[in-house]
């Protein structure tokens, strides 16, 4: 289902790349170009960069490269359609659709609609008579009214066909009703509500649509809670519970909690950016959409085990993120929500005040390991602090850290620094074969596969590379190029494609540009062409580098490149080998 490319091309010209990547990727400027940390691909170098005269991005580590579409593409997970409809969204453009797209669209704003209309009818059973089970449960978890309706709570009464009746009435059908989640179909084939009994808890996306729901037991029944299922409308791991309150907060940091009632409980005693995965743990995705929102994350899970280990997941995902981690214990609880009901709102802002920085959590974790009274277990807990403290990037937190650690242990810092440098060497020494495992990796990925992607002959391919460079910069160039040379001359299959889609932006008479080719081309081929525009053209006399290049390509047909006749041997002895 292609798009426009008038569309394209307008929505390219209104993007602005750099203002686009940075608000995933810090970026530092040099020269005319900005350059930072690969949010493809794990490095420590920044050879990710972005050239905001061609609107493109390209990673000298990975390959990765292209547009604005194939950024927002590559990062928000989202194929070609839905990055396209991402980025109108935010530019106030709206996507010109064709019919099947216009059927699907209808369909899902149809799902909406129904899932606000249930929201509606729950929060009104909540406030009817057979609400008041429901009511006494909220009262009795210390939930204010306003709290309820910030929230939009509700109940699903203890029926097999309630909502289904209120729903159909209203004009939905039993088949819109099951996509939406909100019936299950029996192995008999007939359909009965699936939430039943519940306090409900709608869960709303950052446009404010209502896309699920979780619905808790009053009692200790199981399962304690139920979740909407996947559908059409409700991807859980992208999206967390009360983000479209958080958004809006003025903290400069967001509290991430493991439940609904604890979330619910933190905003009603004022923090307001507090927010939960969707029992699930957390996932890469939802760490990014907190990214866009905050540079500081508190995690404030549950005091058990499961809780702590959580944690200690969460920290390396939302590290990955490039957010900055504090985890936050709570002392003689469960959770958030029982601390808050036991010491107030005033006890847990000295929490999050005195909340650690992950390294401090780590250094705890160790330490609640090992007997310190001990000497050999001193040793063992002294190396692995080591160890932790060397993972930090910053040499001044090295320092902080070496001499809290030795202070534990009852060491002169010192003696622990010694330790902590060597660490400080190993992981380098690691990280630096990591990265040229990578970077080797990388450029086996990006070895073609596919046979249009190979270049035969090195010398021609780079003259052609050349030509792109030269008429992508300046597309004036294209038809004294056509004279000179077609694209089935060139040697490179992928390189002649290149050239001919831009002869052919040219003659429909759009820009010439990698932007406006975002549609056509593959990931792979959308790498490359970002790879070739990165190298620098001639500035001046283009017109004679141009005829120079096509005089390389002439000249290195396939018999007088040495390269190609080694090649051509190779091959041939290969087959006689046979
Ligand atoms: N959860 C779930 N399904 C379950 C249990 C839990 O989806 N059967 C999710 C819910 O999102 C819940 C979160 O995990 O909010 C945390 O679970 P838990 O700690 O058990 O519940 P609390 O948030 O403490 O809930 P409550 O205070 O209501 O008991
Ligand atoms: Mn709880």
């Amino acid at each position: 289902m292609a798009i426009d490319q008038r569309f394209l091309d307008e929505l390219n010209a209104r993007c602005d790349i750099v203002d686009l990547v940075s608000r995933y990727v810090s970026l530092k400027k040099s020269g005319s170009n900005y350059f930072g940390l690969c949010p493809f691909h794990n490095e420590k170098t920044a050879s990710f960069s972005v050239a905001p005269d061609k609107q493109i991005f390209h990673c000298f580590g990975c390959g990765a490269g292209g547009g604005p579409i194939r950024f927002v593409m590559k990062i928000e997970g989202l194929e070609f359609p839905d990055a396209v409809r991402f980025l109108a969204k935010q530019y106030g453009m709206e996507v010109p659709e064709d019919t099947a797209d216009r059927g699907q669209r209808q369909r899902r704003d149809r799902l909406l609609e129904l899932m606000k209309e249930a929201a509606r009818w729950f929060y009104a059973q909540l406030h009817a008579p057979r609400g008041k089970a429901p009511m006494e449960y909220f009262v009795r978890r210390s939930l204010s009214k306003r709290t309820m309706n910030n929230f939009g709570l509700g109940y699903a009464p203890d029926s097999f066909h309630a909502l289904l009746d209120a729903m159909t009435a209203k004009g939905y059908t039993k088949e819109e009703l099951f996509a939406a989640g909100l019936i299950v179909r029996s192995p008999k084939g007939t359909y009965y509500d699936k939430f039943r009994n519940r306090v409900m808890f709608p869960i709303i996306d950052i446009r404010g649509d209502v896309i699920a729901f979780g619905g808790r037991v009053m009692d200790d029944s199981k399962p304690k809670y139920l979740n909407s299922p996947e559908t059409m409308i409700f991807n859980k791991s992208r999206n967390l519970f009360a983000m479209n309150i958080a958004k809006k907060t003025k903290s400069d940091y967001f509290l991430l909690a493991e439940g609904y009632m604890d979330v619910i409980a933190l905003h009603q005693a004022g923090f307001d950016s507090a927010v939960a995965s969707l029992g699930t743990s957390l996932t890469e995705e939802q760490a990014r959409l907190l990214s866009r929102y905050t540079k500081n994350v508190i995690i404030c899970y549950d005091a058990d085990n499961a809780g702590q280990n959580a944690a200690q997941r969460a920290i390396d995902i939302l590290g990955r993120a490039g957010l900055s981690v504090r985890v936050l214990r709570i002392p003689g609880a469960k959770d958030p929500d029982e601390f808050i009901k036991e010491h107030g709102a005033e006890a847990f802002r000295k929490l999050i005040e005195r909340s650690e920085n992950h390294i401090m959590y780590r250094l705890q974790n160790i330490q609640d390991k090992y007997d310190l009274t001990q000497d050999d277990q001193r040793v063992l807990f002294l190396k692995e602090a080591a160890r932790e403290v060397a993972s930090l990037e910053n040499a001044v937190e090295r320092e902080v850290y070496t001499a809290r650690a030795a202070k534990t242990a009852g060491v002169t810092a010192q003696a622990f620094s010694i330790e902590v440098k060597n660490e400080t060497e190993k992981r380098r020494r690691f990280e630096k074969k990591r990265y040229q495992r990578e970077v080797r990796a990388a450029a086996d990925a990006a070895q073609p596969k596919d046979r249009s992607l190979h270049y035969d002959n090195i010398r021609s391919a780079r003259a052609e590379e050349g030509l792109l460079g030269l008429i992508f910069a300046d597309s004036s160039l294209i038809p004294e190029l056509r004279e000179l040379i077609t694209p089935a001359e060139f040697s490179s299959p992928l390189l002649g494609k290149l050239y001919a889609s831009a002869c052919r932006l040219f003659d429909e008479g759009h820009q010439v540009a990698a932007t406006a080719l975002e549609q056509e081309l593959t990931s792979g081929e959308m790498d490359h062409l970002a790879m070739v525009l990165r190298k620098p053209v001639p500035g001046e006399k283009r017109s004679q580098a141009m005829r120079d290049y096509v005089n390389v390509i002439r000249s290195s047909t396939a018999e007088d490149d040495p390269d190609s006749l080694l090649r051509i041997a190779a091959r041939k002895r290969k087959q006689t080998d046979k």
